[in-house]
């Protein structure tokens, strides 16, 4: 069956077929086929989100993360507001139509700093301001919201519950406690991201298929997939044995598997935007973008975080742009994408499906 018919039947066994995928001709075939769907549904222009990490202080303790609260060998950093702000004018300044601010679940982020700080990006510049802080309180996403706020970013890792609880130590939910908060900043109208991790020990291909599955129902305006990269201090890096499954069932970190992943979710989600992930450019510095580009992806995230702060968001080691200047990954990409053959996007870059329920409400 192909892969379009099977996304649409949602007829599990043959979409798990795709994803164990090797023959290279079958493949040459999926990726034509994402390749097409994204030109032809969101075109050739590949838009640019400017990334900035604005703490790397976390209060949780994610099995995967670098960032994790129990990680007392990493240097912890909060940008001031003036360096926030300038990050932010210079996105402007690129040309980028997005600003993304990222942290760990940093409850010493101040909710009016926040609002301050959205208030006055979108005071000043014409960028649309994502959020991507955590399962932060519904209050505080509200008053975001209110300030000004467009986007909110929040993978939800896995969408197997017992795997998801499994590396987010914390009270036990008889829901995806990010598919709560995920429903509630839709309902709040937020444009909303998410995504998973491809290859967390003990993902299964059946838990993939679900998470497919998933990004359709929710609607996703952004669906982000990088592979997961253990990190050496953290207990999934540690240990991954203990949580592996069976090696025909586990799904493993590679590469082919996230470009397999990111097809087959623009056949599923043909109006959604997919990133070509830094995780994805980290395990394939040379060519890993491009590749994503060319099988389904059509946004990049340049990293604007200053020089200084840069090796400290260190979610995961040897993260690729780790050593470069805001300007130095503004030249990078831009190049990339031009040689592909693709334009760098105008405007904020906003989903189809964002669009057009905008327009419905007028
Ligand atoms: N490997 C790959 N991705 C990771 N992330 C966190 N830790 C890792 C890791 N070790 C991803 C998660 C998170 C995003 C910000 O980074 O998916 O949502």
């Amino acid at each position: 069956m192909n892969p379009v018919q099977a996304l649409e039947r949602q007829a599990r066994p043959e979409i798990e077929a795709w994803l164990k995928e090797t023959r290279p001709e079958a493949l040459a075939e999926l990726y034509a086929a994402a390749d097409q769907t994204r030109r032809a549904e969101v075109g050739d222009e590949v838009h640019l989100r400017g990334l900035i990490e604005i703490s790397n202080r976390c209060d949780r303790q994610c099995l995967y993360c670098g960032l994790r609260a129990g990680n007392d060998t990493l240097t912890r950093y909060t940008m001031t507001r003036g360096e926030i702000l300038a990050c932010a004018r210079q996105a402007q300044a690129y040309g980028y139509g997005t600003v993304v601010l990222q942290s760990g679940e940093d409850a010493g982020l101040d909710t009016d700093l926040i609002s301050e700080l959205i208030q006055t990006i979108k005071r000043e510049t014409a960028l649309a301001v994502t959020l991507s802080l955590g399962e932060r309180a519904i209050s505080e996403l509200e008053r975001w919201k209110a300030a000004g706020a467009d986007r909110y970013l929040l993978r939800f890792e896995t969408s197997n519950l017992e795997l998801y609880a499994a590396i987010h130590p914390g009270p036990t939910s008889h829901q995806h406690p990010r598919v709560q908060h995920l429903r509630r900043l839709r309902e709040l109208g937020y444009e909303l991201g998410s995504g998973v991790m491809v290859g967390i020990p003990g993902q299964t291909y059946a838990d993939l298929v679900n998470d497919l599955l998933l990004f359709k129902e929710l609607e996703l305006d952004m669906i982000g997939l990088g592979p997961w990269i253990a990190h050496a201090q953290t207990p999934l890096g540690r240990f991954p044995e203990r949580f592996l499954v069976e090696p025909e069932e586990q799904v493993p970190a590679s590469e082919d598997m996230v470009y397999k992943l990111i097809a087959l979710t623009r056949l599923a989600c043909p109006g959604s935007n997919i990133p070509a992930t830094t995780a994805l450019a980290t395990i394939n510095a040379r060519d890993g973008r491009e590749l994503g580009l060319q099988r389904g992806a059509n946004i990049v995230m340049p990293i604007m975080t200053p020089v200084q702060y840069r090796r400290l968001y260190e979610i995961y080691p040897d993260k690729a742009c780790a050593d470069e200047s805001s300007e130095d990954c503004r030249r990078c990409l831009t190049g990339r994408i031009l040689r592909l053959g693709r334009t760098l996007g105008s405007g904020r870059g906003d989903s189809r499906r964002s669009i057009t329920t905008k327009r419905l409400a007028c």
